[in-house]
């Protein structure tokens, strides 16, 4: 789920020292960004068809303009304010959904188009690179010095500023959620979930109010559009009532998270308002993620009741694809966990876990090669890059120990929501053995998901030392 919009809580109006300018390289290649999105936006609005050409997939024109359109806000947003940060952001979104489009549209029936597809997938791969690269520098710049020296009454105000935003964003999710899911049961549960979020986000205002701060106008812009992004790309692909479970059910685990660190925050800062609040949110996100859980079942058949033999043995084969791509990113996000743990014993089981999904992908890939001796390396690297970017987007955002631990417990549940995926799959088609890996997997990375909350005092205390 494009959920990838936790957009950096820097700009928002609770920082409490003087921002440090950024330099005048950041502002060239800032310059840069905007302009290359200018140009990439008009094309995409004036040429639509000759865009989707160019990268060999068949795409609908419309949608084309829209990613234009999108380009060219991100453009005009990037040049004209002097602090970019909140639109660098949102490219660096904007980004992850043009990769969910390259890696999930059909392919156009034409000599080198695949040639073509892999050519624009390096080149996206590249510039969200960039985007990434500057945005948190530029974060660093405004943003770090900022934190230094937090109290824990101001440091409980940053993380309910961004539990707000969290809550925008979710709200700009769950609007479309019950008419894009094709189920009854998870259409009422999208309905409900979202009423509630209504509410958990005027609880959160409410605390910030209690603080005499108030939630940032600019970062909430930018996650609602995250939201509404989302939601254009997940009706663009295939399978999208799982796809939309799965990433809610991930959304949902970081919320839950979100309120495990608020808890404590706000128990350091002596605030029983918001321990309760964050108390009671909790509880409500926990209960949505049951929801979901259910629900597997219901867009497993959904997906795939109608398949042919043939087809299904397909889709066993992209699902294995899919849950390759999140171990990717779940080992590009760990792989900077040594930086940003905090402590030896978060640093410890953020090894262990990327150990684990090392692992996980190698045995991911000996079975896919096994199905489909014809997938070749580039492709399945396409395919990944195609995959919903959490870990990449994750780790531009992860900038304290707090948030860090609570990306890796979305991540993890991403994966979850996969391999719950690929294992009913398996099931329909009789692959015994992707059945039982899958069981096996999933074992373990709840084991390891538990372990982590265990941690999430611990990240709380790092996050403190860290700023
Ligand atoms: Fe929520
Ligand atoms: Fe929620």
């Amino acid at each position: 789920m494009s959920t990838a919009t936790m957009i950096p809580t820097r700009e928002g109006r609770v920082s409490t020292n003087a921002a440090v300018p950024p330099s005048a390289t950041n502002e060239g290649s800032a310059t840069g960004v905007g302009l290359f999105s200018l140009a990439l936006g008009a094309a995409e609005i004036f040429a639509p068809c000759a865009v989707a050409r160019l990268v060999g997939l068949k795409l609908n024109p419309k949608l084309v303009q829209l990613l234009g359109a999108r380009e060219v806000a991100s453009g005009v947003g990037i040049l004209t304010q002097k602090r970019p940060t909140s639109w660098l952001w949102g490219r660096v979104a904007g980004d992850i959904m043009d990769l969910a489009v390259l890696g999930t549209a059909r392919l156009r029936e034409e000599r080198g188009a695949r040639g073509k597809l892999i050519a624009a997938s390096a080149a996206v791969i590249g510039v969200t690179l960039i985007d990434t690269t500057l945005s948190a520098r530029y974060a660093t710049k405004g943003g770090k010095k900022s934190a230094i020296g937090r109290t824990p009454r101001e440091q409980l105000v940053h993380f309910l500023s961004d539990m707000y935003s969290v809550e925008q964003q979710a709200l700009a999710q769950l609007i479309s959620a019950p008419e894009i899911v094709r189920d009854p049961q998870l259409a009422d549960d999208f309905r409900r979930h979202y009423t509630e979020t209504e509410q958990q986000a005027g609880l959160v205002e409410q605390r910030l109010k209690a603080h005499g701060a108030s939630p940032s106008a600019i970062k909430n812009a930018v996650m609602k559009f995250g939201g509404k992004g989302f939601l254009l790309f997940a009706r663009a692909m295939p399978e999208t009532s799982g796809r939309l479970v799965v990433h809610s059910y991930s959304y949902e685990a970081m919320e839950w998270a979100g309120y495990e660190m608020l808890v404590r925050f706000a128990e350091l800062a002596g605030d029983g308002g918001t321990v309760a609040t964050a108390k009671l949110i909790r509880a409500q996100e926990r209960t949505m993620m049951q929801r979901l859980e259910r629900g597997f079942d219901m867009v497993e058949r959904l997906s795939h009741a109608d398949c042919s033999p043939q087809e299904l043995s397909e889709h066993v084969c992209r699902h294995l694809a899919e849950v390759h791509a999140f171990e990717s990113q779940h080992v590009m996000l760990l792989q900077k966990g040594e930086d940003i743990a905090g402590s030896p014993i978060l640093e410890n089981i953020y090894r262990l876990q990327l150990n684990e999904s090392r692992k996980d992908a190698r045995l991911v890939e000996e079975r896919l090669q096994k199905l489909n001796s014809g997938t070749s390396k580039i492709e399945d690297t396409a395919l990944a890059a195609g995959g919903l970017n959490w870990g990449l987007f994750f780790q531009a955002q992860s900038d304290t120990p707090a948030k860090f631990a609570a990306f890796v417990y979305a991540v993890l549940h991403l994966e979850i929501g996969g391999y719950e995926m690929l294992k009913r799959t398996a099931h329909r088609n009789g692959d015994d053995t992707t059945e039982q890996l899958c069981d096996r997997i999933i074992a373990e990375k709840r084991s390891m998901a538990d372990g982590l909350t265990e941690l999430f005092g611990a990240a709380v205390h790092a996050t403190f030392n860290s700023t």
